[in-house]
């Protein structure tokens, strides 16, 4: 194919060249020596022919201490300090040239031609002079340079191939270093990369995934298999929404239920229980949940049903459900992270160790624990940590040692412990991506480009 010209992209227009130099120029003060002559040459000037009183010279003139000393060194006038009526000064010399103010002529129309430097110095010591950048653009006709300005092509198409006319054309430039256009895509929401980043560390560590998917629950596991007496306040339809249809569960366990009632009610395994009324339409009742512990406690019996016992590494991450408040930091629903350890012998040693391990791979290393009181635990503690932007110790979760009143029911051997700790992926996402209302992370306000623009997760480990 024969090519008349290239396809070309047009060519400079015109050349911008930025130049910056340091130009002198004269201060309102300098202006003024220009206007009405130098200090000295004006104190040079009142004095008369017959002399005059210093102290009449010193009164009538501005400037006249800077202007009387440069004179003095000038060799334009002299003192006689016996005079009668006090010092006199008179003129030494018959005419001046006032050199400073010539020189200042030349600076303001840009003629430093004589001048010296050490002139310079001595006028901005004086300040008369000061230096001021210049930024000065020189502007030229470049090669390509036109009056008429023409469309650029932005796309070459099959058309203009097939018939010639790209020949005539000229193209913009290919812009490399223009973002190419986002492909569409699906986007996880913060709450589930975080959510992403703990499952991997649980996993590191060897905890395997319990499942989840039952946002309704029976009380029976959510509270009873946990020791929790069914007068506890957080049974309340203040701290649990209750389900209507249908209200109440009715596949259970028969065996151990039959356990679970006779801990709470009259005691064993070494406790004396509750000592209450223990009422299975209590227990039936259908709820969301209100903690992930429901789920751990369905595993853990599970657990206790193989016919030898092997110790389980646990972790779930999953949403829960509260009667609470809602204000700036709580909803009615949030995700809860959970993990728990069985196996023999294991101690509050242990569960301080495995807290210790599993917040480091957060990056988090300064850590406190504080008794604490569950139901479903003994002994309890909430983990603090020190919170380098608040400069405080916040409260990052809750943990502690299973009770027997809630293992032994279970059919767990006796010298089997569980330890398991808990805490809120709300909480250390709101941190992770700068969020101080929760509203702004979950629920009809969220604005959805926060969801689009926000990185993946990545802990500072
Ligand atoms: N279930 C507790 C809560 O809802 C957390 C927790 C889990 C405490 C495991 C101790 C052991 O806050």
């Amino acid at each position: 194919m024969e090519r008349n010209r290239p396809i070309y992209v047009r060519s400079t227009i015109v050349s911008v060249e930025q130049k910056s130099s340091n130009q002198w120029q004269l201060t309102d003060e300098g202006k003024s020596v220009v206007d009405n002559g130098s200090h000295e040459a004006i104190v040079f000037n009142t004095i008369p022919s017959d002399g005059m009183l210093q102290g009449e010279l010193m009164s009538s003139v501005p400037n006249a201490k800077i202007g009387f000393s440069k004179a003095m060194s000038a060799g334009w006038i002299r003192m006689d300090k016996k005079a009668e009526g006090g010092p006199r000064v008179f003129r030494k010399v018959e005419s001046i040239q006032d050199s400073v103010k010539e020189c200042l002529e030349k600076i303001r129309s840009l003629n430093l031609d004589g001048i010296t430097d050490a002139q310079k110095a001595e006028f901005k010591k004086r300040k008369l002079i000061t230096s001021v950048k210049v930024n000065s653009f020189y502007v030229t006709k470049g090669e390509g340079f036109t009056l008429d300005i023409e469309k650029l092509e932005a796309d070459l198409t099959a058309e203009m191939m097939a018939n010639g006319s790209w020949k005539k054309k000229t193209f913009k430039p290919y812009n490399f270093k223009a973002l190419g256009i986002m492909p569409p895509s699906g986007h996880l929401h913060p709450l589930l990369k975080v959510r992403a980043q703990y499952r991997q560390i649980f996993l590191e560590m060897g905890f395997a995934e319990m499942p989840t998917n039952n946002f309704i629950e029976c009380s029976f596991w959510n509270f009873d298999s946990l020791f929790q007496p069914q007068q506890h306040p957080a049974r309340d339809a203040h701290d649990t929404f209750f389900i209507s249809d249908p209200a109440n569960a009715h596949d259970f366990p028969k065996d151990y239920l039959e356990r679970v009632k006779k801990t709470h009610s009259e005691g064993g395994y070494g406790s004396q229980g509750y000592k209450y009324d223990w009422k299975i339409e209590e227990a039936q009742k259908n709820i969301l949940r209100t903690h992930t512990t429901a789920v751990s406690a369905r595993m853990l019996y599970k657990l206790a049903q193989q016919k030898k016992f092997t110790p389980v590494k646990y972790f779930s991450i999953d949403r829960v459900f509260r009667n609470e408040t809602l204000d700036a930091t709580h909803l009615a629903e949030f995700h809860q992270i959970e993990g728990v350890v069985a196996d023999y012998g294991l101690t509050l040693g242990d569960l301080m160790g495995i807290i210790y391990e599993f917040f480091k791979k957060l990056g988090i290393t300064q850590l406190r624990f504080k008794p604490a009181y569950n139901p479903y635990t003994e002994p309890s503690m909430e983990i603090f940590s020190f919170h380098k932007g608040l400069k405080k110790w916040v409260e990052i979760g809750n943990s502690g040692v299973f009770r027997p009143e809630m293992l032994l029911p279970m059919g767990l051997p006796e010298d089997v412990s569980v330890i398991a700790w808990g805490l809120s992926l709300e909480r250390p996402t709101m941190i992770k991506y700068g969020i101080d209302n929760i509203r702004d992370l979950i629920g009809p306000k969220v604005n959805l480009q926060m969801v689009y623009d926000n990185p993946i997760c990545r802990l500072d480990k």
